[in-house]
């Protein structure tokens, strides 16, 4: 037990989860939670930097909450929690802001590249539009990981700045208040190479913000229809394709085992099979591997599921650990 190391990641709360998110964060996260000591929370207020309207905050959080665990995140094991259930989070936050450099923040990615967009669309106040909430967001998350004593972040690579502010906020604590108590100083752990992304429905990388994603568990006949609209040429059914270089077969071979995928790229190759029943392959492997997943999702989502009491209780859990670390910051710093 000594040796397990702590591993905690924070998931935004911007909608349902697609099928790039469940192979590049939901699947290996769950995979390290199999042996290690893991917490996952749920950034919302994060979120609440940029959603304004209560009712879609509200329901993305279920909606993103219920994904997770029907994905098969197992809430004994770890710990899921809101943010929000952590009050501790926030309190860590006031006091890593006195030892955080404003210069740091000033520098940080997400700030400087809103400013940059006001440059670029020609505005005299390059702050326009910035709430306090995105130029403070690396503190919160410095307070998200190191409240829990982190030792492993697994995140994307776009989070790289993050953890090295959250590692550096760290040590500018540890310098003054080492001696009374110091942070063990978080890493980030990144997926390894860019070779096995997800293509979205147009061949680029699966993202939301390109708008090409296959969000996880949509009803069957939506997700039918959301495939059959996979741009593909008008080579005719009995005419050679090349599988390759097709969005719908790409995906295929995800989803599908190697037997299957070489059968339908002979198929394809010999001129014997049309985009038309590829996707209804396609469709066929989505949904029955995720099917099961989604009506446990259905079931979650619902009002008056046990959704409610699983992150109440992770967050029960969560505050014993964060009010453990809190103690020994307050006692660190003279505020006892
Ligand atoms: N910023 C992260 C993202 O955009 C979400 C996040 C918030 C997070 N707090 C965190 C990730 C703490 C890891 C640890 O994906």
């Amino acid at each position: 037990m000594a040796a397990t190391k702590t591993y905690l990641t924070g998931i935004q709360t911007s909608g349902m989860p697609h099928l790039g998110n469940y192979y590049g964060a939901i699947q290996p996260a769950l995979a390290a939670a199999e042996s290690n000591d893991t917490l996952y929370f749920l950034a919302d207020y994060h979120s609440l930097n940029s959603v304004k309207d209560p009712a879609k905050l509200r329901e993305d959080i279920r909606s993103v909450a219920a994904t997770w665990l029907a994905c098969g995140l197992d809430p004994e094991r770890t710990v899921l929690y809101r943010q929000s259930g952590v009050p501790e989070v926030f309190e860590l936050a006031t006091i890593l802001a006195s030892v955080t450099a404003k210069g740091l923040m000033n520098r940080a990615h997400a700030y400087k590249a809103a400013r940059d967009r006001n440059e670029a669309a020609g505005s005299t106040e390059l702050d326009a539009g910035i709430n306090m909430g995105l130029f403070n967001y690396p503190i919160l998350m410095a307070a998200d990981i190191l409240v829990m004593e982190t030792d492993v972040v697994p995140v994307g690579r776009d989070q790289a700045q993050h953890i090295e502010y959250t590692a550096d906020i760290a040590r500018a604590f540890n310098h003054l208040y080492g001696e009374h108590y110091s942070f063990p100083i978080p890493e980030g752990a990144y997926p390894q190479g860019e070779g096995s992304i997800l293509p979205g429905i147009d061949g680029r990388k699966m993202s939301k913000s390109y708008d090409n994603h296959i969000p996880l568990f949509m009803p069957e006949n939506k997700l039918k229809k959301l495939i059959r609209r996979i741009p593909t040429d008008s080579t005719p059914v009995e005419e050679p394709k090349d599988p390759d270089t097709s969005v719908p077969f790409q995906l295929l071979a995800y989803f599908a085992d190697a037997e299957r995928t070489e059968g339908v790229r002979k198929r394809l190759e010999a001129g014997g099979m049309g985009w038309g029943e590829l996707k209804n392959e396609l469709f066929e492997e989505i949904n029955s591997r995720f099917g099961p997943m989604r009506e446990r999702y259905d079931e979650l989502v619902a009002p008056g599921s046990d959704l409610d009491d699983i992150l109440e209780a992770g967050a029960q859990r969560a505050r014993r650990r964060a009010s453990a670390t809190l103690a020994k910051v307050r006692r660190a710093i003279g505020i006892d």
